[in-house]
């Protein structure tokens, strides 16, 4: 049986880079287009190590249109994971109109693509950032959408309201995958996250803080309505995340779907605040992490995390990999690390 082509943009990033490895792993043919804006070639050879399959690689900015018509005129792709993507909150409120091209004009140009050579299905990289301060936890589906804090979570909320848009008129099944906090590395070490610069993320501070890189780790706040003080997030291991990308689209291929647009959280249903992630990584690294508490971070929210009910449920899937787990291997992929 001819094995499914899939395209994987943003391939050699995070979370596409593990999504990647569980394709392979299943059997799947890949082809990742990436542009190297935020990770390293090198991520190539760390997946050919997990896997023993070196996957074919196109380096490709999917800004450019003419590039993206000539991709799919010369490749027969069965369906697309969609990662590729700018994802810093920050940078987007200082350059919305970088984060507005980056995110949406490349949607708009791939779902062209992908309508005209008849490819009928799409998983895209969604964001809990979509709920906002939900009114109520843990967060479900059926939570409203509220109105963006960041360029960048716009772009989540545009994104998804563009696919929808084309699945009603067009031969498109598409899966929204929301994501809660994607943390930890492949237990082989071979990937995990490449954060460049100063990391804004929790995890990537803290095991730099943990290597003598960073002095210190601020607490962005204590007086949270929580139970410590801190904010509360749904931190998921980065490979059990992937393993979702999979089955959402074996869903797809199978047509199993109940709508062309679906929408699934994914979390492991359990809160976490800052000071439990530290005390996790303290327990499951046998050190000290040096931190002080400063004031909340602008844009922050309370808590979130994801009612995992309906990922559950229809598709078979749920996080097997837990806090400690993770952040063991955030810690041996921070020692690999020059
Ligand atoms: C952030 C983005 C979110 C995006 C996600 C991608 C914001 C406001 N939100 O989520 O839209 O989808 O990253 O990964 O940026 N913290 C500290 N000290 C630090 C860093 C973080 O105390 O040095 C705290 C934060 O205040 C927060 C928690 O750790 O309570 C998690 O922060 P982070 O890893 O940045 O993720 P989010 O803010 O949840």
């Amino acid at each position: 049986m001819k094995k499914n082509k899939i395209l994987v943009t943003g391939g050699l990033g995070f979370i596409g880079s593990h999504t990647v490895v569980e394709l392979q792993n299943k059997g799947f043919d890949v082809v990742i287009i990436d542009d190297l804006s935020n990770t390293k070639i090198e991520v190539l050879d760390g997946i050919t190590a997990i896997t023993n399959i070196r996957p074919e690689f196109v380096q490709m900015d999917l800004k450019k249109k003419e590039d993206v018509v000539s991709f799919f005129k010369h490749h027969d792709i069965d369906g697309v994971i969609h990662f590729a993507a700018s994802k810093a909150v920050g940078e987007s409120v200082e350059q919305p109109l970088k984060y507005y091209e980056n995110n949406i004009s490349t949607l708009v140009y791939l779902l062209q693509s992908m309508t005209e050579n008849k490819v009928p299905h799409l998983i895209f990289s969604s964001s809990c950032t979509v709920y906002g301060q939900a009114d109520e936890l843990p967060i479900t589906e059926n939570a409203p959408v509220k109105k963006a804090e960041s360029p960048y979570g716009n772009t989540k909320q545009i994104g998804e309201e563009i696919i929808q848009d084309v699945t009603k008129v067009e031969n498109l099944n598409a899966i929204a995958l929301r994501y809660f906090n994607p943390i930890g590395a492949h237990d082989s070490v071979h990937i995990g996250e490449l954060p460049l610069g100063v990391p804004q993320n929790l995890i990537p501070f803290v095991t730099q803080t943990a290597a003598g890189i960073r002095e210190e780790l601020s607490v962005f706040g204590d007086d949270y309505p929580t139970p410590d003080g801190t904010a509360v997030r749904d931190y998921i291991h980065v490979v059990d995340l992937a393993k979702a990308h999979i089955v959402a689209l074996q869903r797809l291929l199978q047509g199993k779907n109940k709508s062309k647009m679906e929408y699934f959280n994914l979390g492991t249903g359990t809160g976490s605040s800052v000071l439990d992630v530290i005390h996790a990584f303290e327990k499951a690294n046998q050190m000290d992490v040096n931190y002080k508490i400063v004031a909340r971070r602008e844009g922050d929210i309370t808590a979130a995390y994801a009612n995992t009910t309906l990922a559950n449920e229809e598709l078979g899937w749920k996080a097997d990999l837990g806090l400690e787990e993770a952040l063991y291997s955030a810690w041996q992929w921070q020692l690999k690390q020059k």
